[in-house]
C-alpha cells in the first residue's frame, strides 16, 4: 500500500490489461494459423480482408460474407465511411460526449459534428427530433452499448425510436459496439443493427477482446456498402493486416475467444465494482452513471468544480487525468471526467478515486 501511496496513477486511456493478454495461446495461435494459411496470410489479398475471418463473423451475425469488411482496427472504418456516406460540408450526429476519435476522424473529412444530448438511457430524442429540423443529418454515429467515454447503455425504447427516425428521416446509423461483449452484470439488449438491417452499419472489433495490437476491427453492412468501403480500402493500403486476422480467426477457430471473454469479465468486473464503490463512499456529491459493463465510468463533477482545474490538483497527487473536452462536439466537458478502469487493480482504482476527491475538494475551497 506504500507503494501505490506515491505512485502515479493514471485515468487516462481506455487500453486494456496488460495482465488481460493471452500472450502463450497468442503465441501458439499465430504458429497454427501460419502452419495453415501461410501462404495466403504473407501475400497480398483483397482488400476486404481474410475470408475464413469474414466467414465466422458472417455466420455469428447472420449475414452473408461480402457483408463482412475486415479493417486495420475500427477506427480506420470509420474513417472510410466517412468518404463513403459523407461528403465535406454535410452533418453527422454524435453522443454528447462522444469517442474523442471518431469526432476528430469525421472533422478531418470535412464533415460538420453536432453533439446530442447524452442520457443516462441514451440519447435525447426530443432534442434529436429538433436538431434534425436544423441540420438534416445524413449519419447518427452511436455507441450504445458501455459508451466511450460514459458507460451509458441505450435503453430498448430509446434504440426502436433511433431506427424508427433514421428511416423516417432517411439517415444512416452507425452503431459501434466494440464493449458490448464485456458485461459484467444484467443482459443483453438487441442491437439497432437487429432492429434495422438496412439502415444499421454495425462496427466492431478484437481490440478490447484480444488485443489492440493486433489491429483487426470488422464492419457488417448493407452489400452496397461493403463494397464501396473496400474499394476505398483497396486503394488505400491494398492489403489489410492479414497476419492480425489470420490470428484473430484461428482463435475464433479453436473456440478460444469464448473463454478469453469470459476471463476479461471475471477480471473486469470487481474492477468495474471497485469504482462504482469508491464514487459512492469518496465522492457523494458528484454523479456518474453505473455502468454494466465495458471500460468507463463516465463522472459529473459537483457544481463549482472545474475538470481542468481538478486535473490541475490531481497532478499534485500524482493522479493524471484526461482531457475531457475532446469527447464534446462542442468543445465543452468542463464538468465531466472519463475514468477508465480496466487497466488498474483494484488497489489503484480506490486510491485513484480518493486522490481524485481530494482534487475535487481542493477546487472547491
Ligand atoms: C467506441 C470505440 N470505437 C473504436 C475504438 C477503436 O478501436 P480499434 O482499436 O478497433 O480501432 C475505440 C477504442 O477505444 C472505441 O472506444
Amino acid at each position: 500500500m506504500e507503494g501505490i501511496d506515491r505512485a502515479e496513477i493514471k485515468l487516462t486511456r481506455g487500453v486494456p490489461a496488460t495482465e488481460a493478454f493471452p500472450i502463450e495461446e497468442i503465441i501458439a495461435c499465430s504458429a497454427q494459423v501460419l502452419r495453415d494459411h501461410g501462404k495466403t496470410l504473407l501475400q497480398y489479398q483483397p482488400g476486404i480482408g481474410f475470408l475464413p475471418l469474414r466467414e465466422i463473423i458472417a455466420s455469428q451475425a447472420g449475414v452473408t460474407p461480402e457483408q463482412v469488411v475486415l479493417s486495420n482496427g475500427s477506427i480506420q472504418l470509420v474513417t472510410f465511411l466517412a468518404e463513403v456516406l459523407l461528403s465535406p460540408g454535410e452533418v453527422a450526429f454524435v453522443e454528447l460526449p462522444s469517442y474523442d476519435r471518431t469526432i476528430t476522424t469525421l472533422r478531418r473529412a470535412g464533415v460538420k459534428v453536432v453533439g446530442i444530448p447524452l442520457e443516462e438511457d441514451g440519447i435525447d430524442i426530443t432534442f434529436l427530433e429538433e436538431a434534425m429540423k436544423e441540420h438534416h443529418p445524413r449519419l447518427l454515429y452511436l455507441i450504445p452499448d458501455f459508451q466511450n467515454p460514459t458507460g451509458v447503455t441505450t435503453s430498448l425504447a430509446k434504440r426502436e425510436a433511433i431506427v424508427s427516425l433514421a428511416k423516417e428521416h432517411n439517415f444512416m446509423v452507425v452503431e459501434d459496439i466494440p464493449y458490448r461483449r464485456l458485461r459484467y452484470q444484467g443482459g443483453d439488449l438487441p442491437t439497432l443493427r437487429d432492429l434495422d438491417a438496412e439502415r444499421v452499419i454495425q462496427l466492431s472489433s478484437f481490440s478490447k477482446l484480444l488485443s489492440p495490437g493486433i489491429r483487426v476491427g470488422w464492419m457488417v453492412a448493407p452489400v452496397a456498402i461493403a463494397r464501396r468501403v473496400t474499394q476505398i480500402a483497396t486503394d488505400t493500403y491494398i492489403t489489410p493486416n492479414m497476419l492480425g486476422q489470420g490470428l484473430a480467426y484461428e482463435f475464433l477457430h479453436e473456440g478460444k475467444l469464448e473463454n478469453n471473454i469470459a476471463r476479461l469479465r471475471r477480471l473486469y468486473a470487481p474492477r468495474l465494482a471497485t469504482m462504482l464503490h469508491a464514487l459512492s463512499q469518496y465522492l457523494p456529491q458528484a454523479s456518474w452513471i453505473k455502468s454494466e459493463g465495458g471500460f468507463f465510468v463516465g463522472l459529473t463533477l459537483p457544481e463549482g468544480a472545474n475538470s481542468t482545474q481538478v486535473a490541475e490538483k490531481a497532478r499534485k497527487k500524482n493522479l493524471v487525468l484526461g482531457n475531457s473536452a475532446g469527447f464534446f462536439a462542442d468543445g465543452d466537458g468542463s464538468r465531466f471526467i472519463r475514468l477508465p478502469f480496466c487497466a488498474l487493480n483494484e488497489k489503484e482504482i480506490e486510491e485513484a478515486i480518493k486522490r481524485l476527491a481530494f482534487a475535487v475538494q481542493a477546487v472547491n475551497q
